[in-house]
Formats: structure tokens, C-alpha cells, sequence
């Protein structure tokens, strides 16, 4: 099976996007963590492993269909923020980022007639609706319960509660 120049130059760069979210997710749960933020900790390295588990995907799709793939340099995160809302605001955004990434893949390979790539990609589609909603609906704890220390304390509960870790086939 062949895919574009094009297709292969993408995918590549999707698999460095999901290690930096992966990397990310990591440096979010180590301040979690410190911070005494337990819940909220166990979720985000539950969250990282998942991202980890979204660029072994990636990895072998294009080790499978004969186009080698390119394992990354990955960038520092940060590794310090100011509160539990703003973690969960960044990741909303990264997240939006990879979505928008991947429906920009979407259209390539419906431009190129790549059958093989789409149905691939259907799933990080699918994913990435859940992955957006998911932290949405984080977000609007802060407006229902509150952002005092009791409320905060109540939405790190809510956290470990949603803390799974991943299931998700790499294969
Ligand atoms: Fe793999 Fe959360 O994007």
C-alpha cells in the first residue's frame, strides 16, 4: 500500500504532536502532584500514557503501509502553572489543536482518494470528540461547584473518578 509524500510528512508531524501532548500531560500530572492535587494528578498521567498510546498508533500505521516512521525530538513542556482551571484550560486548547490537525488529514486523504488513511484516522475523529468534551465538562465544574479551596478539592475528586487507565489498543 502506498500513501502520499504528503500523507506520510503529515502523519509524521501528528506523531510528534501526540508525544508533546503526551510530554504535557506528564509535566501536568508531576504538578498535580506536588501541588497536592491527587485526583487531578492520577488523571493526567493516565492522560499521558493515553497520548502515548494515540503516537504507537500512528507509528505503526505508517510502519505498516511501508512508510517508515519518524521518531521525534520532543520539546520541553512547561512544567509550571498557576492552578487546577488553568491546567485544564491549556489542555482544552491543546486538544483542540490536535483536532484541528487531524481533520486537516481528514480532508488530505480526501483530496488523495486515500481510503487506507481515512478509516485510520476515523478513530482519532472520534476520539477527539470525547478527548474535547471531556475536558469542557471539567471545565464547567468551576462554574457549578466554585473555585474555593473546598470546591477545587471536590473537582480533584471528580478527577480521580475519571482517572482509567488506558485500554486503548496500540495494534
Ligand atoms: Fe491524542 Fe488527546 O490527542
Amino acid at each position: 500500500m502506498k500513501i502520499s509524500s504528503k500523507m506520510k510528512k503529515s502523519l509524521n508531524d501528528q506523531i510528534a504532536l501526540e508525544g508533546t501532548a503526551s510530554n504535557s500531560y506528564l509535566a501536568m500530572a508531576s504538578w498535580c502532584e506536588i501541588t497536592g492535587y491527587d485526583g487531578a494528578a492520577n488523571y493526567f498521567y493516565a492522560q499521558s500514557d493515553e497520548e502515548r498510546t494515540h503516537m504507537l498508533k500512528i507509528i505503526h500505521y505508517l510502519n505498516d503501509v511501508g512508510a517508515a516512521s519518524i521518531i521525534p525530538e520532543i520539546k520541553a513542556p512547561s512544567n509550571t502553572f498557576k492552578s487546577l482551571e488553568g491546567i485544564l484550560k491549556i489542555a482544552l486548547k491543546n486538544e483542540q489543536i490536535v483536532t484541528a490537525a487531524i481533520h486537516k488529514m481528514v480532508e488530505i486523504t480526501q483530496k488523495e482518494k486515500d481510503h487506507s488513511t481515512y478509516a485510520f484516522l476515523e478513530w482519532f475523529v472520534n476520539e477527539q470528540v470525547q478527548e474535547e468534551t471531556k475536558f469542557e465538562t471539567l471545565l464547567q465544574k468551576f462554574e457549578l461547584i466554585g473555585r474555593d479551596k473546598l470546591a477545587i478539592n471536590e473537582i480533584d475528586k471528580i478527577l480521580a473518578t475519571q482517572a482509567t487507565p488506558t485500554t486503548d489498543s496500540i495494534v
